[in-house]
């Protein structure tokens, strides 16, 4: 089966030709970083417009990558929330447009359940069922997955997202936004301990998370500093920072694997591509008998690749007669536990 995974949802337009025997065909992104880096964030209005000039010759692209013809297309997938409107109105109007031509389904995808999903793209994918650590610009949730749509929020952020708390890091250190992979770089190479930061509800019983102090406490040492900063003291904050919120995330990791019995952590999200959190949560799900999955790098933030694997999943539902295909609409606000 050859699907089509479009995704819009914010500031990416991403595309990707999934065949589930043969695997990822093709694939393909634009990034409006750039456009919106002068506003400080994404700008609703520019970001649709763009997706409008995008989506198009990035579909025709990948089809010529992968030397398809659109009507070999047995599905498309859509992003179909949640996210800016304007710009999910694009992705999906573009997919229903491209499935009633070729009379063929389109299955709307929630965004997070890309992210869930997403390692499953890699080459030894994970087994339902799982714990899901969803870390991105916009979240930061646990999630108990015990097979396809059966999804129970464990915990989540009261307050900022992880991806922002590194971004708004980068910021206080003067690097361009999204500042995720800056903070990593500069991170390798500080010592451990020069600084001081707090690990937010490190020891609450709960799952939930709070990055809104640490980001606080980062701006808070910054200001403090009387000289400009020198690269030793970003490359020691920058780790710092790196090492309380991997703390918190192993931690409340290995709870919630202990809590609901499971041996599978799947981690997806953008800052899923952060090596040292990889590598420590590898570390304790080996400690506890439990093994940790992640999407390939190139493939953690948004892109179309995920949306196509999520939608092929539910395709083979459809064949079981399960699958409700619900028609054209769009959903800014959806929360995955309850779709
Ligand atoms: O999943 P994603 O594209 O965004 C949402 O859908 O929300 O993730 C973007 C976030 C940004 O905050 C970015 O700074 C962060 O992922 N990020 C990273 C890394 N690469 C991207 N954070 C830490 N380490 C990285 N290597």
């Amino acid at each position: 089966m050859l699907v089509l995974g479009v995704e819009s949802s914010c500031d990416e337009t991403g595309v990707a030709l999934y065949d589930t025997d043969k695997g990822l065909l093709a694939e393909a992104l634009h990034t409006q970083i750039d456009m919106h880096r002068d506003y400080g964030g994404v700008v609703p209005e520019l970001a649709s417009r763009d997706h409008i000039r995008r989506i198009i010759p990035l579909i025709d692209r990948i089809m010529l990558q992968a030397k398809k013809n659109k009507n070999e297309l047995d599905a498309v997938a859509v992003t179909e929330g949640p996210g800016l409107a304007g710009a999910l109105l694009v992705g999906t109007s573009v997919a229903y447009a491209i499935g009633e031509a070729l009379e063929i389904p389109v299955v709307g995808i929630h965004h997070l359940e890309g992210h869930l999903l997403s390692p499953l793209l890699s080459p030894d994918p994970p087994t339902f069922p799982f714990v899901a650590l969803l870390i991105s610009g916009g979240n930061t949730q646990l999630i108990e997955v015990q097979g396809l749509g059966k999804y129970k929020l464990l915990g989540e952020t009261l307050d900022d997202a992880i991806g922002e708390a590194f971004d708004k890091t980068a910021q206080a250190l003067g690097k361009p936004y999204p500042g995720g992979p800056a903070v990593s770089a500069m991170a390798e190479f500080g010592t451990p301990k020069k600084v001081n930061l707090p690990r937010p509800l490190l020891h609450s019983h709960d799952l939930d998370f709070s990055f809104s102090g640490l980001k606080t406490a980062v701006m808070n040492t910054v200001k403090q500093q009387t000289q400009p900063l020198s690269e030793e003291f970003k490359n020691d904050l920058s780790r710092e920072f790196v090492d309380a919120v991997t703390e918190v995330l192993v931690v409340k990791c290995v709870n919630a694997l202990k809590r609901t019995k499971l041996k599978t952590l799947v981690v997806g999200g953008g800052v899923s591509a952060n090596k040292q959190i990889r590598s420590a949560l590898i570390r304790a799900c080996r400690k506890i008998g439990a093994r940790a999955y992640f999407p390939p790098s190139n493939l953690c933030t948004d892109n179309g690749a995920m949306i196509a694997v999520a939608a092929a999943a539910h395709l083979r539902e459809l064949t079981e007669g399960k699958l409700d295909l619900q028609g054209f609409q769009i959903k800014p606000r959806w929360t995955l536990s309850a779709p």
